[in-house]
């Protein structure tokens, strides 16, 4: 278990668009293993090689729309193009690389993705609700774009910890 460390947003690196991945070697799967084992220890439900300082267009979604008996999985996405969206969603938004703030971001409720697995090999997902919403975030991460840019507003400190208790 290697964690690494997640850069916030002061970070430049973010702001940058990432290269493609051209090489599907032991270096990427020592990345994509490093960065599971980052977003596990985390809590958080996506999270984008930029995050932890490469600039290479690869990202991690965990997949939260799983029978009651099943786990959650991680979704390792390569190079990945959006190909369709569809619906809508409103709902509160965080990421790791901007701790303790949410803000309530508009994005499509179903997107179809299409990406390499860490071998090299295309394939195509499909994600809903809140998968489709990090598949989203994660993949604006890759040009450089934070949640923050897409906010209707932040959350209060209030809705974030629910009311304050009464004396
Ligand atoms: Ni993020």
């Amino acid at each position: 278990m290697a964690l690494r460390n997640i850069v916030t947003k002061e970070d430049k690196i973010l702001y940058k668009v990432c290269r493609p991945v051209v090489k599907f070697n032991d270096r990427l799967h020592q990345l994509l293993d490093d960065m599971a084992d980052t977003l596990s220890d985390a809590g958080g439900v996506g999270l984008a090689a930029p995050q932890v300082g490469v600039l290479r267009r690869a990202v991690l979604v965990l997949e939260t729309n799983v029978e009651e008996d099943e786990d959650e999985f991680i979704i390792e996405l390569i190079n990945p193009e959006i190909l369709e969206t569809s619906g809508e969603q409103v709902g509160a938004e965080g990421c790791l690389s901007v701790p303790g703030e949410y803000g309530v971001v508009r994005r499509p409720d179903h997107v179809k993705v299409k990406a390499q697995d860490r071998f090299g090999e295309w394939f195509e997902y499909e994600g809903e609700g809140l998968t489709a919403r990090c598949i989203l975030h994660e993949c604006d991460h890759l040009d450089g774009h934070l949640f923050l840019e897409k906010c209707e507003r932040m959350l209060t400190e209030e809705e974030i910890n629910g009311p304050a208790e009464e004396e």
